[in-house]
């Protein structure tokens, strides 16, 4: 299955999901639910920034996708005052693309970049000298007609986003003077996720319904809202008065979502690692390539909340399944033996 057709996927799915969701963004630190520790660091900073009549230093946050990284940088853009540009690491193709998009900025403005690991190295390293120091040389014209050219740029703040800090290289890294890693949420952070974007939705909902949504969410606000929408329309269509319990369960039951919150990708994971790898250890491409998925997407997407809940852990000789998997799925220990 493509990572986008999954339910729970923490992946963005375009444009689309991307307008429906703008509604649901918070805009100010007070809105933004959960990130505390992140929250309360980055107030001060922006409190700091803004009485010196400074830009904020550049910031990189890191963490699994559909945490909240595009939302937090366009928190910090409202909260400093400036003007928010997004784009990523892909579609920066060449560096005089960057020269564009920095040409427009106004002083103290935030450019964000996602999944900044994934910025061509020629760019990058234009890069360094313009979140250093705020200006970056270029060579214009070819041959003949070459010759460098001095671009003065003014003082901005670069929020990168990625899903682990250890893709970005060492040089791009020490440049962020602010380095915030996400978390997953809590079960009641993901509640007060769920109420809130049924208010913005006007659904009613019962707080055990939305206490479920939560609780099968994978830690992450993206999925909360994706299985909300989805319940939502259940809900709507069997003439429920409100999001209920029952509704829930029902529905998430249909979308095999399971009481974990995991789906059939999770599943064939495990269940790949059990039958052919008699539970591990085992490698990430080699699962990878078993279950028809990137490796990366293995990486990035699936593993990292299987190995959050416990079922699996990583050793220096592959990845395991662990007993508390197992029993999520019924299967005696020894069942890879049979
Ligand atoms: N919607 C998605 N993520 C959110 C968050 N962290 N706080 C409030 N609303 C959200």
């Amino acid at each position: 299955m493509d990572d986008d057709e999954r339910i729970i996927s923490g992946e963005s799915t375009g444009l689309d999901e991307e307008k429906t969701e703008l509604s649901l963004r918070p805009r100010t630190l007070k809105q933004y639910i959960g990130q505390e520790k992140i929250k309360k660091e980055v107030a001060i900073y922006i409190e700091a920034a803004k009485n010196r009549e400074e830009p904020l230093d550049h910031v990189l946050l890191y963490g699994p996708p559909g945490l909240g990284k595009t939302t937090l940088a366009g928190v910090i853009a409202t909260e400093m005052g400036v003007n928010f540009k997004t784009t990523s690491g892909p579609a920066i193709e060449k560096p005089g693309d960057l020269v564009a998009l920095l040409n427009e900025l106004q002083p103290g403005d935030i450019l964000f970049i996602d999944e900044i690991h994934r910025l061509p190295k020629n760019v990058e390293e234009i890069l360094y000298s313009a979140m250093e120091d705020f200006y970056i040389d270029i060579v214009v014209g070819q041959d003949a007609t070459a010759h460098p050219v001095h671009f003065p740029l003014p003082p901005f703040t670069l929020v990168g986003a990625t899903t682990r800090a250890g893709l970005l290289s060492a040089p791009l890294r020490a440049r962020f003077g602010i380095v915030e890693h996400m978390n997953y949420y809590t079960e009641d952070e993901l509640t007060a996720v769920v109420l809130r974007s049924a208010a913005v939705f006007d659904s009613k909902i019962d707080p055990q319904g939305a206490h479920e949504i939560a609780r099968r969410s994978r830690g992450t606000p993206r999925v909360s809202n994706r299985l909300l929408k989805r319940v939502r329309d259940f809900a709507q269509v069997a003439h429920k008065e409100s999001i209920d319990l029952e509704i829930v369960n029902y529905a998430l039951k249909l979308l095999q979502v399971d009481e974990r919150g995991l789906d059939e990708t999770d599943r064939k994971m495990l269940m790949t690692m059990i039958k052919l790898y008699a539970g591990g250890p085992v490698g990430l491409a080699t699962i990878a390539a078993n279950i028809g998925e990137e490796t990366d997407t293995v990486a990035d997407m699936i593993e990292p909340y299987l190995m959050q809940i416990g079922f699996v852990k990583r050793t220096a000789r592959g990845r395991m399944v662990t007993p508390a998997a197992y029993s999520h799925l019924g299967l005696d220990l020894h069942d890879e033996k049979n």
